[in-house]
């Protein structure tokens, strides 16, 4: 792949509607080169009672939200130690602040949220008292914090129970709990509702706390209800479970299964220009499915590999009749690998039907190495100058259509809205 696809990281801010009846104004999705010097993202609200200011990071890769820090009032800023370098928060006023990220890399691609909070009280006193991180200790790096039910899928008019409980250890009478929803991937994480609350339109939680299970009751599904819900349980910090989608299924669509192929490499792939080391890359191909509950992943002779692996993040809907949707992931593997003869190389897509999980494979062997070695091929190209010339423009073909087809696949990677349906 050429360089053009590493050169550039992106920042995804979202706007962010409404949080608990808050609202909330942020500035809009951004796309930064990386190397960009400063970002800055604003935030407002219009509850002056919100004297608590936090900022999220969520990147795709993770399904949990990560604190990056937050202000009391406009008391100085207290930081989660791995955002204590680059990032910056600051306050204006009570309803006003920003983030601010410095010399932006790949990394720091995510969508940032903007919270506010009422807890001052506990949290002013942590606050004063330990000076640093309040954070709980026993919080540090739970994963399996909120618990979901699996995927799921229903036909349009039925009413469908969403499920969610602790991990062991953890009581939900400790914390605020809340459902929240996201459309699609890049969409807003919007607010639906938090326990206690009265039915909002065809919503309402049902929490019972003494049996740990908050529960979250949609009627008459629509396919506008199609989604990924995610529980929430909160306390001055929020932790997310990882989220259960759910498809309501279109009239006149079938559920199908994906056909996988993987595309060989091209022969002339251009050098990594860093190592110039020969890379060779694998493309898979998913389409044909519906609807899109699949998961992508690659395996060498039997074996998973996630090194060099590049999915994209959300399946691409073709609105051609019957609708289906379509993922590729490429996989960069050393011309040493590929020019390994029997060498197994699969891309394995996983499909959730409704019922179950069914595998698809996309299988592609090693062949035997006929290109001449770099240096013996120009050796003999060095004997006729129309020879060297046309390598030459051979090698600038091979290497425009590989920042063309990078630049395509940058595209669509980079423009998650574009997918909307
Ligand atoms: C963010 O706020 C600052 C100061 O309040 C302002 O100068 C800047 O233009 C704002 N940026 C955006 C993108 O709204
Ligand atoms: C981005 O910066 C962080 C430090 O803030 C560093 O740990 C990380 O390796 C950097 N990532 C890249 C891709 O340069
Ligand atoms: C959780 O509560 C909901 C709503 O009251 C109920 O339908 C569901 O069966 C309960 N689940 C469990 C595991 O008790
Ligand atoms: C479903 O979404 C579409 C487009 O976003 C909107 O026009 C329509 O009113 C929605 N329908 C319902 C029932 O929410
Ligand atoms: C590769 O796959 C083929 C058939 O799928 C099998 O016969 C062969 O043994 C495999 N080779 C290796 C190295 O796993
Ligand atoms: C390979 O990865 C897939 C998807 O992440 C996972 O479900 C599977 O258990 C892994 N297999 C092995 C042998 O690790
Ligand atoms: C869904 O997958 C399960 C296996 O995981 C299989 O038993 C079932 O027949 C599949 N359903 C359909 C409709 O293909």
């Amino acid at each position: 792949m050429p360089p053009a696809l590493y050169t550039f990281g992106f920042i995804l801010v979202v706007l962010t509607r409404k949080v608990e009846s808050v609202t909330f104004e942020q500035s809009s999705a951004q796309v930064v080169n990386k190397g960009t010097e400063e970002l800055r993202i604003n935030c407002s609200h219009d509850d002056s009672n919100l004297q608590v200011m936090l900022w999220y990071q969520h990147k795709q890769s993770d399904q949990a939200m990560s604190l990056i820090g937050y202000t009391v009032l406009m008391g100085e800023p207290n930081y989660e130690s791995q955002f204590t370098d680059r990032f910056q928060i600051k306050r204006d006023n009570t309803v006003k602040g920003s983030l601010i990220i410095k010399n932006l890399n790949l990394s720091d691609s995510a969508v940032y949220f903007c919270a506010a909070s009422t807890q001052q009280k506990v949290f002013a006193k942590e606050f004063f008292n330990c000076g640093s991180s309040p954070k709980p200790k026993h919080h540090k790096g739970l994963t399996v914090l909120v618990l979901q039910s699996e995927d799921q899928m229903s036909d349009p008019g039925r009413t469908l129970m969403l499920e969610c409980k602790m991990g062991s250890g953890f009581s939900m009478g400790s914390y605020t709990m809340l459902w929240y929803r996201q459309n699609h991937h890049g969409a807003p994480i919007e607010f639906l509702v938090k326990e206690y609350d009265k039915p909002v339109g065809r919503l309402e939680s049902f929490l019972d706390a003494s049996k740990n299970n908050f529960s979250l009751q949609i009627t008459e599904l629509h396919i506008n209800d199609s989604s990924t819900y995610y529980c929430a349980a909160k306390a001055y910090e929020a932790y997310f479970g990882k989220g259960t989608k759910l498809t309501v299924l279109e009239e006149n669509s079938k559920i199908t299964p994906p056909q996988v192929k993987i595309l060989e490499p091209s022969k002339h792939e251009c050098r990594n220009s860093k190592d110039k080391k020969r890379k060779k890359t694998l493309v898979c191909v998913a389409s044909g499915f519906y609807p899109d509950h699949v998961e992508v992943y690659w395996q060498m002779n039997g074996k998973n590999v996630t090194d060099g692996v590049a999915t994209d993040e959300a399946a691409e809907r073709i609105e051609t009749p019957p609708v289906s949707y379509r993922i590729t992931s490429r996989l960069r593997v050393s011309a040493k690998d590929w020019y390994t003869e029997g060498k197994n190389f699969s891309c394995i897509v996983s499909f959730y039907n409704g019922t179950g999980t069914t595998k698809h494979f996309g299988e592609i062997s090693g062949v035997e190495d006929k290109e001449d070695g770099g240096m013996g091929r120009e050796k003999y190209l060095m004997i006729t100058n129309k020879a060297k010339l046309s390598y030459t423009v051979f090698i600038f073909k091979s290497c425009l259509y590989g920042a063309f087809v990078g630049f395509l696949v940058w595209r669509l990677q980079s423009s998650p809205g574009k997918r909307k349906k």
